[in-house]
């Protein structure tokens, strides 16, 4: 086995790969049908003549720049194991972010919509929490407030809640649901994003819209395989038209690589994932642009709009979304490399108000 890996290195090497040996070890574990570690455990093990010319033809299709994921079917995704082929972007690991934030925004609005709920006088607390919005850390209202639910108010506004999050709560017109989160996943390609915020947010529904068929076939896949189906909703369409409710969170990973960036590609890329998955137009921002002007008409009052970008994009998206939505609060997200990846459009909690009166960029 040790030889059979150290061929495998050598043709990776000498087609200029990053991670030969990596690569090798995981299409031969692929071959065998075991895992990493257990190719560790038996270094001894002989190969039937049947496994190594199934290992040789994985090291030609790698050797040929077909990415790992797209030989093995499968990848990782914010700890969960997602089935790939080459109908579908291999999920990133930069889009872990942007499902960390959307979880990370349900979380929080659940919370305070739970302790809304908990209490027994809806009047008596909503004003109490009017007074919570003008600021808990007012003298007056710090003294009246006592009781378990102020005192866990107090620590959510301490963990910075934001504006529009505590405003949901004062607006007794306020049609969001958090404790239900409807959310919509636009370019769901293979469910990544989807499927990770059915698993990890339990009550939320969740529509995943994509244009491409073979894209949603994996989608579906994934939904079955993460036993999510009841709640993910898979829509063929262009990004929001076929959405059939308003939404409290709209979080898209769409294509945004500019004409210019697309020429530049790694063969990786440029030869195997769908140009569709990755072709924003001539400066990246088509869908992106498209999806914030049709996200007016299907995102609820204090709804929120979380869009991954590419590195140069923030000013130009930030600029956009100020645009279709001038009363929200915009903000990016650096990933952990430090670039801007995500931006987050908070938008006001009244129906209809802040939207543009002049029109934005088509
Ligand atoms: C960058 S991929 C993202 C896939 C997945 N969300 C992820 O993060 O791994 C973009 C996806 O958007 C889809 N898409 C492109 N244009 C679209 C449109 N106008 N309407 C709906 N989906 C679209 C593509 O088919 C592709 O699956």
């Amino acid at each position: 086995m040790q030889e059979v890996l150290r061929w495998g290195e050598q043709a990776l090497a000498q087609s200029a790969l990053d991670s030969p040996r990596l690569d090798a070890e995981i299409l031969l574990a692929h071959a065998l049908g075991i895992t990493r570690a257990q190719l560790h455990a038996h270094p001894q093990s002989q190969l039937s003549s049947a496994e190594l010319a199934s290992y040789r033809q994985l090291i030609e299709r790698r050797a040929r720049r077909e990415p790992v994921a797209y030989i093995v079917g499968h990848k990782e995704f914010y700890g969960l194991d997602l089935f790939v082929d080459n109908g579908v972007l291999i999920p990133r690991p930069e889009t872990e972010l942007l499902v960390e934030k959307a979880i990370e925004i349900s979380q929080r609005q659940s919370v305070v919509v739970g302790v809304y709920k908990s209490c027994g006088s809806e009047r008596r607390l909503s004003s109490d929490l009017g007074r919570v919005a003008e600021g808990i850390s007012r003298p007056a209202y710090r003294n009246q407030a006592s009781g378990s639910w102020a005192t866990r108010l107090a620590s959510i506004r301490r963990s910075a809640p934001t504006r529009p999050a505590l405003d949901l709560l004062f607006s007794s017109r306020s049609p969001n649901s958090y404790m239900r989160p409807v959310i919509a996943d636009v370019g769901t390609g293979s469910g990544a994003i989807a499927v990770s915020l059915a698993v990890h947010l339990p009550q939320a529904l969740v529509y995943a819209t994509d244009a491409s068929p073979a894209a949603l076939e994996v989608a579906i896949r994934n939904c079955r395989r993460h036993g999510v189906e009841d709640r993910v909703h898979l829509l063929q369409g262009h990004l929001l038209e076929l959405l059939p409710e308003p939404v409290d969170l709209i979080v898209a990973n769409l294509p945004y690589v500019s004409q210019a960036e697309l020429a530049q590609l790694p063969p990786e890329i440029s030869r195997y994932e769908p140009r569709e998955a990755l072709d924003g137009g001539p400066d990246g921002l088509d869908c992106i642009r498209h999806l914030l002007a049709q996200a007016e008409v299907h995102l609820k009052p204090s709804g929120v709009v979380l869009l991954e970008i590419g590195a140069s994009q923030g000013e130009a998206v930030i600029a956009l979304a100020s645009c279709h939505f001038p009363a929200a609060r915009v903000e990016i997200v650096r990933d952990y490399a430090g670039l801007d990846r995500v931006v987050i459009v908070e938008t006001s909690p009244q129906l209809g108000e802040g939207l543009p009166t002049e029109p934005c960029p088509a």
